[in-house]
């Protein structure tokens, strides 16, 4: 389309080089109406159960709304628990990072270990990366995910116990990997400073209080989440109490506000100058229409490497279903293969593929305008290199008669997000962006973006073959997985 471009807070979203052409934009626009797209997103708004499966609201709005705004869940309000809830973690923040906070032996905590995962540790590692610029002196995060014992090893590894402080994020409390980190975390204290140390050095986020109290941290320490926020969603939650701590003062609420305007423009503007909505629109055009299986996310800004990961979360467990959300089979497809890494580094390892295999696969370009490293040489090559790539993708090139291998067959899709800087604002209405986009898909198709059944037959497998593996047996085993328990209990 000639001319297919939509302002909104922080970001201006280009879709012409998409391929929808009026007819299609038409059509599409209609079937959002058909689907009630804006209606969905007022019942969400108004803490209706649009989590179905779980009878459940999706209230991550109310985490960033302006404080006066009122907020409800199932009915209940919510505002007022959710002010106060951040009043507690700001005065919490506040005194880490006055270094008011003290450990067992009176030093100021400083370090923060940051244990949690999936959406208890995508947006705060990827907001530390991409705020770097607004980190508070003599303040540093480490995070622990995974349960490979390296990952809290590494993590705890230089640091002084006397000025750290644990922070364990889960909602459930009840996640595997957390739980194990946490508990290698205490060891650490206790063997350094006492059994007294934990009830100092631990705090933790959970909506499970009897969880977080028995693991014995001290309810002072413990900062709630709700089950009308989901984990992917939550980052706006005391989720964020690590990076709050860690950056500048007022730097959390700036993000805050960033995302607090993109709900702003999602929930008021008609769906064709909706740029999350509309972004929705196309995306669900290039899977269930074009048949797009894969798309790329490539922000080009160095500090913005971990976007990918945290999109693939937000976008394959909210959508990688296929059925819908009243229980029948889903004929639309509402996620596809989500993948990438920041430009430029990006064009080095996967763009060959983007501009020469047989599938094309559509791309998101994120880009700033603003030089805030002031280095003008540095940031013109970065945008020329995104405009260049998003340019070709489209254009391509017929190859010369005697160099086939040189064709580039063009006519591949691309959105361009141009930001003006790296800013909270600017993140905070990014990150709200995809998440709407996320939602306008999964309700295009019909199926509930709020639910993550999809994780538990892992998780329940995970135990019994963990128990294989403890009493070294491989009964009931499949043939390969039998096969493979004997070569692992082998010395
Ligand atoms: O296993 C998936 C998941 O439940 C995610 O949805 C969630 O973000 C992550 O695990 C961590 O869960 P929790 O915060 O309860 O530890």
């Amino acid at each position: 389309m000639q001319r297919l471009s939509v302002q909104a807070p922080g970001l201006y979203a280009d879709f012409s080089k998409q391929k929808v052409d009026e007819t299609a934009l038409a059509a599409l626009l209609d079937f959002a109406e058909a689907k009630n797209l804006g209606g969905f997103f007022t019942a969400m708004r108004a803490g209706e159960p649009v989590n179905l499966s779980e009878n459940r609201a999706a209230q991550h709005m109310a985490l960033r709304a302006p404080e006066g705004e009122t907020f409800k869940a199932l009915g209940e309000t919510i505002s007022n628990t959710i002010a106060a809830e951040r009043a507690r973690m700001r005065a919490f923040a506040d005194e880490l990072r006055n270094g008011q906070r003290k450990g067992i032996t009176g030093r100021a905590l400083r370090t923060l270990v940051h244990i949690g995962i999936g959406g208890s540790d995508l947006g705060p590692r990827l907001l530390m990366q991409a705020l770097k610029r607004y980190h508070a002196p003599g303040m540093d995060v480490r995070f622990a995910a995974n349960l490979d014992a390296a990952d809290i090893n590494d993590a705890l590894g230089g640091c002084d116990p006397e000025t750290t402080l644990v922070i364990v994020v889960s909602k459930s409390f009840a996640t595997a990997e957390t739980l194990a980190n946490a508990r290698a975390a205490r060891a650490w204290l206790v063997q350094h400073l006492g059994e007294d140390a934990p009830a100092q050095h631990m705090a933790a986020v959970s909506t499970n209080l009897k969880a977080t109290a028995d693991f014995g941290i001290q309810d002072e320490n413990v900062f709630a989440m709700h089950d009308w926020v989901g984990g992917r969603y939550s980052l706006w939650s005391s989720v964020g109490l690590s990076v709050m701590a860690a950056l500048n003062e007022g730097v959390f609420e700036d993000l805050l506000a960033g995302a607090a305007a993109m709900d702003d423009h999602a929930l008021r503007t008609p769906v064709a100058q909706n740029a999350p909505l509309l972004s929705g629109l196309i995306q669900f055009w290039n899977r269930n229409f074009l048949h797009m299986k894969a798309r790329a996310i490539v922000p080009y800004a160095a500090r913005l490497a971990l976007l990918p990961a945290y999109l693939q979360q937000l976008i394959m467990e909210s959508n990688g279903k296929s059925v819908r959300a009243d229980g029948t089979p889903a004929d639309l497809v509402a996620s596809p293969i989500i993948f990438g890494a920041e430009g430029t580094n990006a064009q080095h390892a996967f763009f060959q593929q983007l501009h020469q295999a047989p599938d094309p696969v559509p791309v998101d370009f994120i880009g700033f305008t603003q030089d805030q490293e002031h280095n003008p040489g540095h940031h013109q090559g970065v945008l020329a290199n995104m405009l260049a790539q998003s340019r070709a993708l489209m254009s391509g090139a017929p190859a010369p008669k005697d160099a086939p291998h040189k064709n580039f067959p063009g006519n591949r899709p691309s959105t361009t997000l141009l930001m003006e800087a790296l800013s909270p604002f600017s993140l905070g209405a990014l990150l709200a962006f995809y998440e709407h986009e996320t939602v306008a898909q999964a309700v295009l198709c019909g199926i509930n973006p709020f639910d993550q059944w999809g994780v538990e037959l892992g998780k329940h497998v995970a135990m019994e073959v963990l128990s294989h593996l403890e009493k070294n047996t491989t009964e009931g085993m499949d043939p390969s997985t039998a096969a493979l328990i004997e070569r692992i209990a082998k010395p």
